[in-house]
C-alpha cells in the first residue's frame, strides 16, 4: 500500500512537505498530494531525515560490561583483555539475543544501516557466524555488513590469519585490521598488506581499526592510504578512530591530509570511546583523543561516525543513538558554529552512505529509498539540541519504529511489541553463565 507523511519539514526546502511512499521508495514530495485510498500519516510539521547510519559498532560485545571482570583503568589496553576472557564465556546464542537486542534500540533510536566488526579471535568463529546470522536474520530492521576484525591482531599467534581469511570464506563483507596492535612496527605494516591482499583476493572492502593510541608515533594510518593507492581501493577503505592523529605535528598531519584525500579514505571517528578512553596516560592537561574531525571534513576528506560500543568492556554507557556521538563530536571538536551545526548530520547520514557506497539510493529525494526518520523537531539544529524524540522511523517504506506519548515500539515478527530499554542483563559465576533479561 502506498503511504503518505503529510506536513514533513525537510532539510534546505521551504515550507512543509507531503512525501508519498511506494514500493519502498520516496515516489513523489511536493505539496497538497493526493491520494484517497492511501494510508496518511500527519507529521505535523516535524523534520524528516534520511534514517542514520552506523558506521562501527561492535555487536558481540553489547552488554557484556561487568560480564566477566570490570574495566578498572578505564583504558583500551584493559578493555581488550577483560574482552579476551568475557568473548570465550559467550555462547551463540546469547551474542546473537544480545546483538538483536541492541539492534531494536538502534532502530527505535533512527538508524537502519550499520556496519559491525565480528571478532575472529575465537578458535572456533562462533562470533562471526553468530553475527553473519543476525546479518540475515534482521534484515527487515538493520542492513548490515560485517566486518571480519582480528582483534587480537593477524600476526600476534599462528591460529589469527587463517581465522581471519576463513572469517572471509563464511561471508564476512570487510576485512579488519589493528596495526598498532601487534608486537612490532614491522608487524603492524606486514598486517596492513596482508589485509588488503585478503581484501583483493575476495574481492571485499577493507575497515580497519587504525591508530587508536594517543602515540603521535603510531602512523599506520599513512600505510594504509598508500596501499590504498597502490592497490587501486579508492573509494573502498575506512579507518576507524584514528586518534594518534589527535597527537600529530601539524606538518606531519598536512602531509598526511594530501595522502588521505588521494586515497579517498573514510575516517571514522568514535567519539563516545574516543573521549572516555584516550588520554588516560595524561596528567594535565588531559588530550581530548579524538581525530581532527574539522580540519579533515575542511580539507575534503570523508567522515561518518560510529557508535563503536554499548555497555561494554570498553564503554560502560550507550543506548545505541546515533545523536549521542554526534553531539559528543561537536563538542569535542570544536564544531557548534550555525554552519557547522546545520551541516553535522551529514557525520551519520550522507557521509556514511558515500562510505558504504550506496548514495545512489539514499536521502530524501524522489526515487531513493524509504529509508526515514522523523524527529519531533523542526530543523537540525533544535533536533540536536534538545535530543529529540525519533517519532517514527521507516526501512524501505516500513514503518520499523514508533514513539508517541513516551510509549517506544518496534515492530518485529510483523507487530509493534513495546520496548523498554533495559539492558539485556548477563551475569556469570565462576564460569557458569546466567543470563536473564534486566528487570531493574
Ligand atoms: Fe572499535
Amino acid at each position: 500500500m502506498d503511504m503518505i507523511l503529510r506536513n514533513a519539514r525537510i532539510h534546505s526546502r521551504e515550507g512543509l512537505w507531503d512525501i508519498r511512499i511506494s514500493d519502498g521508495r520516496i515516489a513523489k514530495i511536493s505539496k497538497g498530494l493526493r491520494g484517497t485510498h492511501d494510508e496518511t500519516l500527519d507529521l505535523k510539521g516535524r523534520l524528516v531525515m534520511p534514517s542514520f547510519i552506523d558506521m562501527h559498532v561492535h555487536l558481540d560485545s553489547v552488554f557484556t560490561s561487568g560480564y566477566s571482570e570490570l574495566n578498572t583503568s578505564g583504558t583500551l589496553l584493559e578493555g581488550i583483555t577483560v574482552w579476551g576472557d568475557t568473548r570465550r564465556k559467550l555462547t551463540s546464542d546469547l551474542i546473537r539475543r544480545k546483538a538483536g537486542e541492541a539492534l531494536k534500540w538502534m532502530v527505535s533510536n533512527g538508524t537502519t544501516r550499520l556496519r559491525t566488526h565480528a571478532d575472529t579471535s575465537e578458535p572456533d568463529l562462533r562470533i562471526v557466524k553468530a553475527l553473519l546470522d543476525v546479518r540475515e536474520g534482521f534484515r527487515h530492521l538493520m542492513d548490515i555488513e560485517v566486518t571480519a576484525f582480528p582483534q587480537d591482531g593477524i600476526l600476534t599467534a599462528d591460529r589469527c590469519l587463517p581465522q581471519l581469511e576463513k572469517a572471509v570464506e563464511m561471508g564476512a563483507d570487510n576485512v579488519g585490521l589493528i596495526p598498532h596492535n601487534e608486537y612490532t612496527r614491522e608487524d603492524g605494516v606486514r598486517s596492513v598488506k596482508i589485509a588488503f591482499e585478503i581484501a583483493e583476493e575476495n574481492d571485499k572492502k577493507v575497515d580497519g581499526h587504525i591508530d587508536e593510541t594517543d602515540d603521535p608515533h603510531s602512523r599506520f594510518l599513512e600505510v594504509v592510504a598508500a596501499e590504498t593507492i597502490r592497490r587501486g581501493f579508492q573509494g573502498r577503505v575506512t579507518a576507524g578512530h584514528t586518534t594518534a592523529m589527535h597527537s600529530y605535528d601539524n606538518a606531519y598531519a598536512f602531509k598526511l591530509f594530501q595522502l588521505l584525500k588521494k586515497a579517498q579514505l573514510t575516517i571514522v571517528p568514535n567519539p563516545l570511546t574516543n573521549i572516555h578512553v584516550q588520554g588516560r596516560f595524561d596528567t594535565y592537561p588531559k588530550r581530548r583523543g579524538m581525530t581532527r574531525v574539522k580540519e579533515l571534513l575542511e580539507s575534503g576528506i570523508n567522515v561518518a561516525l560510529g557508535h563503536d560500543c554499548i555497555m561494554d568492556p570498553w564503554y560502560p554507557l550507550g543506548m545505541g543513538d546515533m545523536m549521542q556521538p554526534l553531539f559528543m563530536a561537536v563538542h569535542i571538536g570544536h564544531m557548534m558554529g550555525h554552519q557547522d551545526l546545520v551541516t553535522a548530520f551529514d557525520l551519520i547520514t550522507h557521509n556514511s552512505a558515500k562510505a558504504l557506497g550506496v548514495s545512489d539510493q539514499y536521502g530524501v529525494e524522489e526515487g531513493k529509498l524509504a529509508d526515514l526518520v522523523v524527529l519531533d523537531a523542526r530543523n537540525e539544529i533544535e533536533a540536536l539540541a534538545k535530543q529529540a524524540t525519533r517519532t517514527y522511523v521507516f526501512k524501505g517504506g516500513v514503518l520499523v519504529a514508533r514513539n508517541t506519548e513516551g510509549v517506544r515500539e518496534v515492530r518485529t515478527n510483523g507487530r509493534f511489541e513495546e520496548l523498554d530499554c533495559l539492558p539485556l542483563e548477563i551475569t556469570s559465576k565462576g564460569g557458569e553463565k546466567e543470563e536473564k533479561m534486566g528487570q531493574i
